[in-house]
């Protein structure tokens, strides 16, 4: 009995733990996730890095959000990249600064 509950108590901190960890919407999969990932880079550079990158700045959400839709190159040296991604509509788009410009 005692062996169970202990059981219970190990797996509740393993899924609370999970639920924490940062993932990428599944949107953002769909349409940004074959060059980006939260932290590694890929074809584009990763999400933590952008983060890094306008840490600080007032405007960092909606300039993340203008560059997603111009799409082109950043400074970061890796290419270019498609404007919107892979077909994120504006909505999407959005969310999606919201989400890199708040990782750390
Ligand atoms: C075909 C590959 C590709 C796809 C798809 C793609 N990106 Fe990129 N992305 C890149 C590359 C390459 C760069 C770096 C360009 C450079 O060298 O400056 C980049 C840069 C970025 C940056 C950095 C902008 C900055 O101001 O520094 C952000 C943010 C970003 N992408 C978000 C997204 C989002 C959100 C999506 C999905 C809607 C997406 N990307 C889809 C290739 C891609």
């Amino acid at each position: 009995m005692k062996s169970i509950i202990v059981g219970v108590i190990v797996s509740g901190v393993m899924v609370s733990g999970s639920a924490m960890a940062v993932d990428m919407p599944a949107d953002g999969k769909a349409k940004c996730g074959a060059c980006h990932a939260i932290d590694v880079k890929k074809i584009g550079p990763s999400w933590k890095d952008v983060a890094a990158k306008y840490a600080g700045k007032p405007d960092a959400e909606a300039t993340i959000a203008a560059n997603i839709t111009k799409g082109g190159s950043f400074g970061w040296k890796m290419g270019n990249m498609p404007p919107k991604g892979m077909g994120a509509n504006d909505a999407q788009i959005q969310s999606f600064a919201k989400f890199i410009a708040g990782l750390k």
